[in-house]
């Protein structure tokens, strides 16, 4: 389990321990983030599966980077090895991309949409963090090298 700042709000997961002025999704003032600190906002690794067992394979993001033109890379996301339910009771509600700890895109999904985004972004970032949030099994890091 990894250790993060988490937005009252809006669920916003900050991945660094500076608390931020505003919420970078929902603007609202740094009063209302809160560490990780408690069983039911964990933020999962796959450092985690022993404890989560199959759970992981349906939430943990996957992430493939390719180089394509003038410089833009392409970052692909889908959530899970195996397919999550995208249903209403139980879905994934939002994927979190992060440059180097910093987030740069925000994906809102809904029923029936396949938990999937991408983004074409110019960056000389060392590191892609993705955050994908079940609204049942909470928040789901994956990090790799760019
Ligand atoms: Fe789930």
């Amino acid at each position: 389990m990894q250790k993060g700042l988490v937005c009252s709000v809006c669920g916003y997961i900050h991945l660094t321990e500076d608390v931020p002025n505003d919420c970078p999704s929902c603007n609202s003032c740094s009063k209302i983030f809160k560490l990780f600190d408690e069983k039911d906002e964990a933020l999962y690794t796959k450092d985690d599966v022993a404890k989560t067992g199959e759970s992981e394979k349906k939430h943990l993001p996957v992430i493939k980077v390719t180089d394509i033109e003038n410089g833009y890379k392409n970052i692909s996301v889908s959530v899970g090895e195996l397919e999550h339910p995208m249903i209403k009771e139980h879905l994934i509600q939002k994927i979190y991309i992060y440059i180097d700890k910093q987030l740069v895109s925000i994906t809102a999904l809904t029923p029936d949409i396949k938990p999937e985004t991408s983004i074409k972004i110019k960056t000389n970032g060392k590191e892609i963090s993705v955050v994908a949030h079940c609204n049942i099994h909470g928040d789901w890091l994956t990090t790799q090298n760019i």
